[in-house]
C-alpha cells in the first residue's frame, strides 16, 4: 500500500454530521466511537484497516484500552488472530509482565501501561490499532512494550489523525506504516477542518 492519504469517506462524512469540537483541539464522536459505538461503521473501519495493510504478515493485534479495544477486537475477526490490549492499571494477578510510561498530553500527566510476557512472543509482526492519534505517547508506549518482548510493529492503524499534533510525524519518520482513516488538520473557532 502506497503512503498516501485517501481518507475513508463514510468516516468522514459522520464526523462531519456528528463530531463536534471541543477547547484545547479534541474532536468529540462520543456517538460513534468513544461512548456509544456503531458497531456497522466500526466493521466497516475495520475491513479498510484490514484492505490498507493487506501486503503485511501479522501474527496478532494490539492496542490499548479502552476506546481501541472496539476496532482492534473487529480486525482480529477479520484476520482471524488473537487481539491483546494493554492494559493502564497493572492488575493483581499480573507478575510476569513488560511495563512502561506513558506520557497523557491531554490528561498532562505520566500513566504506565503493562501487557503480560505471555502475550507478546519474540519474532511476532504485530498490527497496532487505536482510535486517536495525537501526540503519538499511547503508540510509543506500545512500541516499548513489543520490543521488549522481542516482536515487531508491521503497521500502525488510527480512526482519526490530529495532523496538527506531531503523533503522525515522528512515527512515520520511525519507518512506521500509518493507516489513518481520516486526517484532521485543524480544529480552530468550532471547525474541523480536514486534511484534503
Ligand atoms: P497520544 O496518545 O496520541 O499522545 O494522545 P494524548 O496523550 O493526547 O491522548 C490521550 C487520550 O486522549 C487517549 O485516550 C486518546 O485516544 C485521546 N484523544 C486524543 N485526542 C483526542 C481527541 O481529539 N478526541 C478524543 N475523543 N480523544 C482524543 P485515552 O486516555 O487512552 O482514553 P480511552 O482510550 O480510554 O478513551
Amino acid at each position: 500500500m502506497s503512503d498516501a492519504y485517501e481518507p475513508y469517506m463514510p468516516l468522514l462524512n459522520r464526523i462531519k454530521s456528528e463530531g463536534k469540537c471541543l477547547d484545547g483541539g479534541i474532536l468529540k464522536v462520543d456517538s460513534f466511537v468513544n461512548h456509544q459505538l456503531d458497531p456497522l461503521l466500526m466493521m466497516d473501519l475495520a475491513k479498510e484497516f484490514v484492505k490498507r495493510f493487506a501486503d503485511k504478515h501479522i501474527d496478532k493485534v494490539i492496542t490499548i484500552e479502552s476506546s481501541g479495544i472496539a476496532p482492534a477486537i473487529l480486525v482480529g475477526l477479520l484476520l482471524k488472530k488473537p487481539v491483546v490490549f494493554a492494559k493502564k492499571k497493572k492488575p493483581s494477578t499480573m507478575n510476569d509482565m513488560y511495563e512502561t510510561e506513558v506520557f497523557s498530553f491531554t490528561k498532562n500527566r505520566s500513566y504506565s501501561v503493562c501487557c503480560s510476557k505471555e502475550f507478546i512472543n519474540k519474532d511476532e509482526n504485530i498490527l497496532f490499532i487505536d482510535d486517536f492519534l495525537a501526540n503519538g505517547n499511547a503508540a510509543k508506549g506500545i512500541i516499548d512494550l513489543v520490543n521488549l518482548g522481542g516482536a515487531k510493529i508491521c503497521g500502525m492503524g488510527f480512526i482519526v489523525e490530529k495532523s496538527f499534533q506531531k503523533g503522525g510525524t515522528i512515527l512515520r519518520n520511525l519507518g512506521y506504516q500509518v493507516e489513518s482513516l481520516v486526517i484532521i488538520d485543524a480544529l480552530d473557532d468550532c471547525k474541523i477542518t480536514f486534511k484534503a
